[in-house]
């Protein structure tokens, strides 16, 4: 069974796309490879990274575009002539409209770094999350794989995994610890767990059929 097409769309330093292409070449991805990665600016050191695992890269700027249903179709154009069949958001901060959501319902995965409902929704991404987590003194936080939907961070739990708070922590220490200790691991998880259940969903598409 060919592997499920991937793509990643990124936004900023792309350590979460690293985790994925280092699990992909240590063969802990099986049922899917990451044919593309997509940043929605030039300036993303995410390129760079793709660039050096020889990942196919696309820009596509919201701000190229005069409306979201415009930036969704190119989205959604970019993706289709690739042959993507699944879509991780990994540290990917523009908005995407129905026009994507419906054309890959429940193919798009998402990283969030804290333990969703705690922490999310519109205004929470990077570090505000653990500012958040910070200013509310919680032991204990951590990082959700979720399906997108149109709800931000709405999408069905997929993985989830706790890290400690310690004392004296500060927001970019918190960061990168839920990086190291969630974030870096639940998401090459949850990639094979989708890829694998699409190959088998195009599996039994094939044998009903025939
Ligand atoms: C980080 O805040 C991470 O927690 C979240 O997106 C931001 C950038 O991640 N998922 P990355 O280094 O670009 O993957």
């Amino acid at each position: 069974m060919a592997k499920t097409k991937i793509a990643v769309m990124v936004s900023g330093g792309g350590t979460n796309l690293q985790a994925l292409m280092d699990q992909e070449k240590a063969g802990n991805i099986p049922s899917g490879e990451i044919d593309l990665v997509i940043a929605s600016n030039d300036k993303a050191y995410a390129l760079q990274r793709a660039a050096k695992y020889n990942k196919k890269t696309a820009v596509i700027k919201r701000k190229d575009y005069a409306d979201q249903d415009a930036f969704d179709a190119a989205i959604v154009k970019t993706l289709r002539d690739n042959g993507i069949e699944m879509v991780i958001l990994a540290g990917y901060l523009s908005i995407l409209g129905q026009g994507v959501i419906s054309a890959y319902k429940d193919r798009i995965i998402n990283i969030h770094p804290s333990l969703i409902p705690s922490f999310c929704g519109k205004g929470f991404y990077g570090l505000k999350v653990h500012e958040a987590a910070l200013a509310k003194g919680v032991k204990v936080t951590g990082a959700t794989v979720h399906f997108v939907n149109e709800i931000p961070d709405g999408g069905k739990i997929i993985l989830q995994k706790a890290v400690e708070v310690e004392d004296g922590d500060t927001p970019e220490v918190l960061q990168r610890r839920v990086m190291e200790q969630a974030e870096w691991i639940l998401l090459p998880k949850a990639a094979e767990m989708v890829a694998h259940q699409i190959q088998e969903e195009k599996r039994h598409e094939s044998e009903r059929i025939s």
